[in-house]
């Protein structure tokens, strides 16, 4: 978890999660993402941003949606997936700003 950009842009927060395999499918990501969601608030961010979430990782796309990211931007074939070939990546985005009880 940190700043997304510095300097103008420093009032956007970033985060990256992993979930061990064995683990996967439980809710440690819907926890980690709360959690960050919180500290970003905590720390008076504004927002918090995922720059590139590849388009066909569909437990990550559909954990951030539900977490209240939206998809505001596509990246044609920004990635070279090892079995799809070219696909998309996904810049998601969470506003900050509004009630703390929405996901
Ligand atoms: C994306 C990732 C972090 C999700 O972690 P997770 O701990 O398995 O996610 P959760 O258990 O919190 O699941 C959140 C939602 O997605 C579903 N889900 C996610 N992964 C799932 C899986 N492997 N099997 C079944 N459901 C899954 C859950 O059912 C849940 O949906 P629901 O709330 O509608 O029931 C994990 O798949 C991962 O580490 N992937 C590799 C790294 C990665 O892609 N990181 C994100 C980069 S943008």
């Amino acid at each position: 978890m940190g700043r997304n950009r510095p300097g103008p842009a420093a009032h956007v927060a970033n985060a990256s999660f992993a979930t061990h395999p064995d683990a996967r499918g439980r809710g440690v990501a819907r926890a980690l993402v709360g959690h960050a969601k919180d500290w970003a608030r905590g720390q008076g961010f504004r927002a918090m941003q995922f720059n590139f979430v590849v388009s066909t990782n569909a437990d990550a796309v559909h954990s951030w949606q539900k977490a209240g990211f939206a998809i505001v931007g596509r990246l044609p074939g920004a990635f070279l997936h090892p079995r799809h070939g070219y696909v998309d990546a996904l810049v998601m985005f969470h506003d900050l700003t509004g009630a703390a009880d929405d996901a």
